[in-house]
């Protein structure tokens, strides 16, 4: 008797799976729901554009098309729903349910908006309420070229500066990202401050990459894909907005104490959720990284 009820709940959640769109392959979920995302098994989740609508990015970014602003009508939603959707197959906002999604999206943005800032204490709305406000360095100090770079040497007149939603800097930089998102960025840096959509492209695959073999991503140590080792737990690195962080910027930010330009990141990410209704109360456990150390010498990190 048990055993049948219990075939009988298989054939149920068979069937159920059957009408989801589900199908069983190999053991592991593939899942089609329509928005361009199959044969994944994160296509069986909710696509960012179901809980991200354009009225939300409006409110995050509102002041990015003010007359202030130094980047008026570069950026917009669509430009980050159609950046964003080339990585969902691959969980970048589609792992785990949609309240880790909504908290990725906000962590992303976080730093988006931090790295992207014209805001300042006094500014009307708040100095969180200014992201997206440019998309390249003003008045660079150099020309951001290491000559000793083989892999990615130099082109000739072509200048290296801060550009993009989380800006890169060094031709080594242009070259690894624009691999990365099949385009010419050591030639063609430029791309980053004319499309929206590449400069969301290349943060995003910034945001899903290792800087190194068994490293891991932002988006790893984000959504609880990474566990610490001894090694990191000695370096005081545990999964968290914090380590996001320390994966992108190193000892820039982390292992500081308790910096300025930390909490500013931390200000806009703890801003966006809430905004879009999740809550800062959600913003998960080690949200800073003032005692972490670099998973990567400052030397090695290059300066993104
Ligand atoms: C931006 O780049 C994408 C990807 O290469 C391309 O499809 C799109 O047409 C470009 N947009 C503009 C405005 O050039
Ligand atoms: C752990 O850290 C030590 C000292 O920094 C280093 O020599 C060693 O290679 C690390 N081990 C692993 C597995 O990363």
């Amino acid at each position: 008797m048990a055993r049948c009820a219990a075939l009988l709940l298989l054939l149920l959640a068979a069937s159920a799976a059957a009408a989801a769109g589900r199908k069983e392959k190999a053991g592991e979920k593939v899942c089609d729901k329509g928005w361009e995302c199959s044969g994944s098994r994160f296509c069986c989740n909710e696509a960012i554009s179901d809980y991200f609508k354009a009225y939300q990015f409006e409110e995050l970014f509102a002041h990015r098309n003010d007359a202030q602003a130094h980047a008026a009508d570069f950026w917009d939603y669509q430009a980050f729903i159609t950046a964003a959707a080339l990585f969902e197959p691959r969980g970048f906002g589609t792992t785990g349910g949609k309240e880790m999604g909504m908290r990725e999206v906000a962590a992303f943005l976080g730093h988006v908006g931090a790295k992207t800032s014209c805001g300042y204490r006094e500014a009307p709305g708040g100095e969180t309420a200014w992201g997206l406000c440019y998309n390249h360095e003003l008045s660079p100090s150099q020309s951001y070229c290491d000559d000793s770079n083989e892999l990615y040497p130099c082109v000739e007149g072509v200048e290296y500066y801060g550009r993009g939603a989380i800006p890169i800097y060094w031709n080594q930089n242009y070259g690894i990202v624009g691999k990365g998102i099949k385009q010419d960025l050591l030639n063609h840096p430029e791309l980053l401050e004319q499309n929206a959509t590449l400069a969301f492209e290349a943060a995003i695959w910034r945001w899903m990459t290792p800087m190194k073999r068994k490293q891991p991503s932002a988006h790893d140590v984000f959504v609880g894909n990474w566990k610490p080792t001894k090694n990191d737990t000695l370096s005081k690195r545990y999964p968290g907005f914090g380590a996001t962080m320390n994966v992108l910027y190193g000892d820039a930010i982390c292992g500081q104490g308790s910096t300025d330009k930390m909490n500013f990141i931390i200000s806009h990410y703890q801003h966006y959720l809430d905004l879009m209704g999740v809550g800062r109360e959600h913003s998960g456990d080690n949200l800073d990284c003032d005692d972490q150390v670099a998973f990567n010498p400052s030397s090695e990190n290059a300066d993104f």
